[in-house]
């Protein structure tokens, strides 16, 4: 084979190789950092990491005007939120829901498409919320002589960050 033919050929290669490399890197993040970050699924949209901060930045700007409005005035598929101020629904999205399960949007959603109920977690999540009702509002009624005045569970208390609540310390 031709000597400097040879040489590009491997040239090729190696630029090859490296581009392969840059692209997994881009693709799937280093899973230490992303359980660090909190977060349990490289989540992308369209192939880009997605940016939960410029999103709710964007959707804020959107509904800037109408923030105080019901939410289901705002949005397109409210069953549970009805009567909530559309600016508080995003700040539950991102706190109460998000942050909670230490996950971002799109463990729920379809980005841009809301209020699509594709996802299976998103309906869990009305399930979930119905569940902490009934146990704030019947189950620990029932239980006599304890110190709060009004004792709550939330999302936040059994979930800690985590899509599956823990069922030990260790
Ligand atoms: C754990 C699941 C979950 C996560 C995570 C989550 N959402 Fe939601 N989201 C829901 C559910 C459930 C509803 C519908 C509530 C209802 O029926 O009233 C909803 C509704 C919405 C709506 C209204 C859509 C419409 O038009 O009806 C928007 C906008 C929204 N979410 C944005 C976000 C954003 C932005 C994030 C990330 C910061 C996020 N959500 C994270 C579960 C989730
Ligand atoms: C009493 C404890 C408890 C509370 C409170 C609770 N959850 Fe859960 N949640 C669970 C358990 C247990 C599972 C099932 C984990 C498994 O798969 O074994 C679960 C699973 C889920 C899942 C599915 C996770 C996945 O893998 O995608 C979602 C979504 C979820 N919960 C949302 C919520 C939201 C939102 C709230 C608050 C409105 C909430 N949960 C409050 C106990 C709780």
């Amino acid at each position: 084979m031709n000597k400097s033919f040879d040489w590009s050929l491997r040239l090729g290669l190696i630029i090859l190789w490296a581009t392969a490399l840059l692209a997994a890197k881009v693709a799937f993040p280093d899973a230490a950092a992303l359980a660090r970050a909190g977060a349990q699924a490289p989540a992308t949209e369209g192939g880009q990491p997605f940016n939960q901060e410029a999103k709710l930045e964007e959707l804020r700007k959107k509904i800037e005007d109408r923030k105080d409005k019901p939410a289901e005035e705002v949005f397109k598929n409210i069953q549970q939120f009805k009567g909530m101020p559309a600016g508080r629904l995003l700040r539950v999205m991102e706190l109460g829901y998000s942050k909670s399960l230490g996950v971002n949007c799109t463990h729920c959603h379809v980005v841009d498409e809301w209020e699509r109920d594709d996802k299976p977690p998103k309906q869990i999540a009305r399930d979930m919320a119905d569940m902490v009702r009934a146990i704030n509002g019947e189950q620990l009624k029932k239980i006599k002589n304890l110190k709060g005045p009004n004792p709550t569970v939330n999302c936040t208390t059994c979930h800690r960050g985590q899509t599956k609540p823990a069922l030990n310390l260790g």
